[in-house]
């Protein structure tokens, strides 16, 4: 049988009235800006690439070399197309509007440009998370407003894995396919389509060091889980926690299970600690997407309205049964 190649796959989609010319160019634009990217995570030492930039992100957290790189990479690749309006990054304090030299389009590109960077140093899967968003009618020149849409509203969300071997993991609203870039040839080709998490799972991710910060709910979930066979659920459960999100809800995705990053004492003040815009939005689209649910344990995390560009959320998605419970604590 013929490889369905992510342009085959796209312009299929145009061809049902799926998605318009412009959102297949943005998706193309950011897959290739990816393929860059694992260019760059792939040589590892050798590619001088590694360790920190010597600077912080606008939320004071340390850059690393890769991270610049990647947003670098991002920016330059979608600012000529002609298919985007501005674009937002984890590592910029405002949105990046079009050049005036280069014609502008009708969509918003929000990414985190290499999401679990503290794993870049030892050769621990990291990736890239993106989200797309309409121009709301009336935002001719972008502001940070223009951006803050409920996650619903995206029109298209991803994320790439560079890991053992590079992914592209993608969903347009009608459920959810993983392309695998084939190295030799440069182009990713579909290898899962339809992705669906299991309902039910015996596997959760979640920091434990952060247990004595945790609200009494997920306390409570997490000791039902710990008890095993024993306890309220009568079976084991295992535990993984990779700390980069994409490898963690990559994992998930393939084989069931429930991610945690609640909110806690820690990062209260904050409101969470990931980002609901370019991590918890584009993550919750495609947990739905293959009938899992995204949840900050009050309430849909794509119905969250955000207030900031930045805004943090606890995050709580994965096997239905699981989020499920986890709803149900807060509620009781
Ligand atoms: O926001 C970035 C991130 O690295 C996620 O990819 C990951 O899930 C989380 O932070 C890890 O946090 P911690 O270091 O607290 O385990």
């Amino acid at each position: 049988m013929s490889r369905i190649t992510l342009t085959r796959y796209l312009i299929e989609r145009q061809h049902a009235g799926r998605i318009d010319a412009a959102l297949r160019l943005l998706i193309e634009v950011v897959a290739r800006a990816c393929k860059e990217i694992a260019i760059a995570v792939g040589k590892g030492a050798l590619g001088q690439v590694l360790g920190e930039a010597g600077r912080e992100n606008v939320q004071g957290e340390a850059q690393k070399k890769l991270d610049v790189l990647a947003n670098e990479i991002l920016l330059e690749a979608n600012e000529w197309g002609g298919h985007l309006a501005a674009l937002v990054s984890e590592e910029l304090a405002t949105p990046h509007t079009i050049p005036n030299r280069y014609p502008k389009g009708e969509y918003l590109l929000v990414f985190d440009p290499l999401d679990g960077s503290s794993n870049i140093d030892v050769n621990v899967s990291v990736g890239t998370i993106f989200s797309v968003l309409r121009l709301p009618p009336g935002c001719s020149d972008p502001t940070p407003d223009c951006f803050l849409q409920p996650g619903r509203q995206q029109v298209a969300a991803g994320y790439a894995v560079y890991g053992p071997s590079t992914l592209l993991v993608l969903t347009v609203g009608e459920g959810v396919a993983v392309f695998t870039l084939d190295r030799e040839v440069g182009s990713f080709v579909l290898t899962r389509e339809r992705l669906s998490i299991p309902e039910s799972t015996s596997e959760f991710a979640i920091n434990m060091s952060n247990m004595r910060y945790w609200e009494p709910p997920v306390r409570r979930y997490i000791e039902e889980l710990l008890a095993g066979k024993e306890g309220p659920r009568g079976r084991d459960f295992n535990m993984r926690w990779v700390a980069s999100m994409v490898a963690d809800v990559h994992r998930i995705l393939c084989r069931g299970g429930i991610f945690l990053y609640p909110l806690d004492e820690k990062t209260r003040a904050k409101g969470g600690r990931l980002r609901l815009l370019y991590e918890a939005n584009p993550m919750a689209m495609i947990v739905e997407q293959a009938g899992g649910l995204a949840s900050t344990g009050r309430e849909r995390i794509l119905d969250v309205l955000p207030k900031d560009l930045h805004q943090r959320v606890p995050v709580i998605l994965g096997s239905r049964e699981e989020v499920e419970r986890v709803e149900a604590l807060h509620r009781a």
